[in-house]
């Protein structure tokens, strides 16, 4: 199959905005950080439970942005636990570090630590029941680098060449922990945790069940092959789709300082850890919300 070079606008369809921000939100204020993705809301103490009006008003923002900023967040992991789950039941990551509390992962980076999380990716899509969402608090950042990137894979779908489109209608893929999170486990142990997490299909190209959008749900770090394909072809395939996420035009950056959060959607995302600071030191925790199996 042909894959077309492109240059020139990207169809991303564009978030409402007035004078840069978003209409229409009452508790919050929504402040558009790109054409498609990305919003920075003000007026949100997450130490503290939300009354229900902001609580939709966030979740609003979430669905519509796809990732949202929150900045000066002084909490601690029981906060970030207590705020997540107003979201979803939380799950227990069996590879990762755990931070205070068994929901919570630490991941601490210094000299001797050094960040892998720079291949563009949707959280525990190796799960038969992948994540709705994720919240990432930062207590430790460089003073320089370290940002992290999101792609907005609806716009990424969107942009898609129609021939692909079509191709790739229907298709199923399957997402392995093995080639990631497996290396780092002896044989028997990569054999007890492939007996508990065995691979996972999902479809290739997945309906958003809250908003309805399509989306492009392969990712780089997880996805092994598509299924009932010759792997030549499932590779060749793959490598393009997955370098969809990379394009700018999908993407917002984030510039962390001490204190911000990113709340982000597994579904209609993926992101990207930029691995440029080491051997500076970046302490982040990240709590993940379960979503549901992906149709
Ligand atoms: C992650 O991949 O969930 C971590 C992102 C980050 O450290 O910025």
């Amino acid at each position: 199959m042909e894959f077309p070079r492109h240059f020139g606008p990207r169809p991303v369809r564009a978030l409402p905005e007035v004078d840069g921000r978003a209409p229409g939100y009452e508790r919050i204020e929504v402040r558009i950080l790109s054409p498609s993705i990305g919003g920075e809301i003000c007026g949100v103490d997450l130490g503290k439970p939300l009354d229900d009006e902001t609580l939709a008003e966030v979740r609003r923002a979430l669905l519509t942005c796809k990732v949202i900023f929150f900045r000066d967040q002084d909490i601690t992991p029981a906060e970030q636990v207590a705020f997540a789950r107003r979201f979803g039941e939380l799950e227990v990551h069996p590879f990762l570090p755990e931070g205070e509390v068994p929901e919570v992962i630490r991941f601490a980076k210094d000299e001797t630590v050094k960040g892998v999380e720079n291949l563009w990716h949707s959280d525990v899509s190796w799960r038969q029941v992948p994540s709705m969402g994720s919240v990432l608090h930062a207590i430790e950042v460089p003073e320089v680098g370290g940002d992290t990137l999101w792609a907005d894979m609806a716009a990424a779908y969107e942009g898609l060449p129609d021939p692909v489109k079509e191709r790739i209608d229907g298709l199923q893929a399957v997402h392995d922990f093995a080639h990631s999170f497996g290396l780092m486990l002896d044989a028997d142990a990569l054999a007890e945790k492939q007996r508990e997490f065995p691979p996972a299909t999902h479809p290739v190209v997945r309906t958003h069940p809250e908003t309805g959008e399509r989306l492009l749900y392969v990712n780089a770090i997880f996805t092994s092959h598509i299924v009932d394909m010759d792997p030549d072809r499932s590779a060749a395939l793959l490598d393009f789709l997955y370098r969809q996420a990379a394009i700018p035009e999908y993407q917002v950056r984030f510039r962390w300082r001490r204190g911000s959060v990113a709340f982000w959607d597994n579904r209609s995302t993926q992101h990207y850890a930029s691995s440029d600071y080491w051997p500076r030191q970046r302490i982040m925790d990240r709590v993940t919300i379960i979503g549901e199996r992906p149709t």
